[in-house]
C-alpha cells in the first residue's frame, strides 16, 4: 500500500516538473519575441493589459468572435468620437472595465490606449502618452 502511494507522489511530482519546464520554455519564447517586438515599451505593455483587462468583453480583433462589447483593435475606429487621447482617458478610467471600473492604475490605463492608438495608427513616433501629453494627440486623423 505504501509503495503504491510513494509512486503515485513520484508520478505527480513528475507531471509538475514537466509541466513547469514547459511553462519556463514557453515563457523563454515570449522574450525573445518580445525582445524582436520594435513597438514602443508602452504599447507592449499596453497589448499586455489590455489582454487582461479589456479582451474578454471588447475582443482582440474585429472578425470571429464573441464579444458582449465594441471591438477596440479592429479595422473600424470608434475611438474617432473621442477627440483626443484625454477625453478618452477621461471616460475610459472613469467606466473601464465595465464591470470594475478604475482598475487600473493611471500609467497602466495610459498603457492600454497607447496601445488601441498604436493599432489605428494614432499614437505620434516615439511619444510615451501621458496627462502631459494626451490633449495634443488628436484621434481624428486627418485624412
Ligand atoms: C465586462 C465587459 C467589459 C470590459 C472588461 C471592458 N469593457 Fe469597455 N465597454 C463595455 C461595454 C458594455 C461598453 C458600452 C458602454 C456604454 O455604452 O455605456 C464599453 C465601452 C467601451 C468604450 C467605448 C466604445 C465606443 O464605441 O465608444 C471604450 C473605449 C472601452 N469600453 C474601453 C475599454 C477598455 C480600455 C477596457 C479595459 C481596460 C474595457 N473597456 C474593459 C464592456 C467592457
Amino acid at each position: 500500500m505504501k509503495i503504491v502511494k510513494k509512486v503515485c507522489a513520484f508520478r505527480g511530482a513528475l507531471v509538475l516538473l514537466v509541466a513547469s519546464m514547459a511553462a519556463l520554455a514557453l515563457s523563454e519564447g515570449e522574450q525573445v519575441q518580445d525582445e524582436k517586438d520594435a513597438r514602443p515599451e508602452q504599447v507592449v505593455y499596453g497589448e499586455a493589459l489590455y489582454r487582461e483587462h479589456c479582451a474578454a468583453c471588447h475582443g482582440v480583433s474585429e472578425e470571429g468572435e464573441v464579444r458582449t462589447a465594441a471591438a477596440l483593435v479592429g479595422e473600424h475606429n470608434p475611438l474617432r468620437v473621442y477627440g483626443n487621447a484625454q477625453i478618452l482617458y477621461n471616460y475610459v478610467s472613469l467606466t473601464m472595465p465595465f464591470d470594475k471600473p478604475g482598475a487600473l492604475e493611471p500609467e497602466e490605463y495610459w498603457a492600454v490606449l497607447a496601445f488601441m492608438l498604436d493599432v489605428h495608427g494614432l499614437l505620434p513616433e516615439g511619444l510615451e502618452l501621458s496627462a502631459e501629453n494626451a490633449e495634443g494627440v488628436a484621434l481624428r486623423r486627418e485624412e
